[in-house]
């Protein structure tokens, strides 16, 4: 059994390419969804954003009728609790989780990272090293692409090959996909980047105006909270319930252990 929570991260060093958005949607949907126990730090600073917008979620539940009543359903059927969203920083991320888990009653099974992308201290390289796994988003462009491949080789040749930290493997994974078909020039991508020993997710997102924080606050449905399991309908076509679901089988999360 599993006792020891995995750590995650979303990392690269190109911003905007969606760590955070997808930070958010992927500990919500095996929180609320599959029922893993989650965590995640905030080690964005100065910005926080994590920390924010569950502020902003908890405000809105205050505001707004119909997430009251959501929550009030949620919490009074059983509902799972709001998993823990904590502020950190790059440099004492280790520390904080480890404190974190040890203050906690039951065991956590993923602890995600929200870290910068700047490796400008011996600390972030560090805590990098201390992910046991590290998905990176990329986009078909071509100088993303070209940076974002450096980036990965470089974690891969200097933390993974060395064998030095938990670092077990890196995957990238295409971010804001347009048009629905998976196109020649992708194909062609995830050739070179296979031929450099890098490996890429079976599942990309698509890019949709639904994963942007500032759409959802008017609409009546949810689709990224740091408090409620997105609608179903909004899910479809999102591929964050096939990305979910493919890292779950990467990190060997156990089937039997969920609450
Ligand atoms: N698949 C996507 N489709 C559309 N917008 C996206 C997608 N993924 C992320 N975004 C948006 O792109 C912007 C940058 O994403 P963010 O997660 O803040 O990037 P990072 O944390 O890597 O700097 C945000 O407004 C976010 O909502
Ligand atoms: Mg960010």
């Amino acid at each position: 059994m599993q006792t020891e929570p995995l750590f995650v991260a979303f990392s690269t060093q190109k911003g905007g390419m969606g760590k955070t958005a997808v930070t958010v949607l992927t500990a919500s949907y095996l929180h609320y969804v599959l029922g893993y126990r989650v965590a995640v730090l905030d080690c964005d600073f100065p910005q926080h954003s994590i920390v924010k917008e569950r502020k902003r979620d908890e405000g809105m539940i205050i505001r707004k009728g119909y997430f009251s009543r959501m929550a009030f359903e949620m919490y009074s059927t059983g509902g799972r609790k709001a998993y823990r969203v904590k502020d950190s920083r790059a440099e004492k991320a280790i520390e904080d989780a480890q404190e974190m888990i040890a203050a906690s009653e039951k065991a956590y099974d993923v602890i995600f990272f929200d870290l910068p992308g700047t490796l400008n201290s011996k600390g972030v390289v560090n805590t990098l090293a201390t992910m046991d796994y590290i998905f990176t988003p990329v986009s078909a462009d071509r100088f993303v692409l070209e940076s974002t491949l450096q980036y990965a080789l470089m974690l891969n040749e200097n933390i993974i090959s060395m064998g030095r930290g938990r670092l077990k493997h890196l995957y990238l994974f295409w971010n804001m996909i347009d048009g629905r078909e998976k196109t020649p020039l992708y194909e062609a991508y995830e050739n070179a980047i296979e031929e450099l020993g890098l490996s890429i997710m079976k599942t990309g997102l698509p890019n949709s105006v639904r994963f942007r924080k500032e759409m959802s606050e008017d609409k009546n449905s949810i689709f990224r909270s740091t408090l409620f399991p997105a609608d179903r309908n909004l899910l479809k076509g999102s591929n964050i319930d096939e990305l979910s679901n493919e890292i779950c089988e990467i990190l060997r999360l156990k089937k039997d252990g969920k609450e």
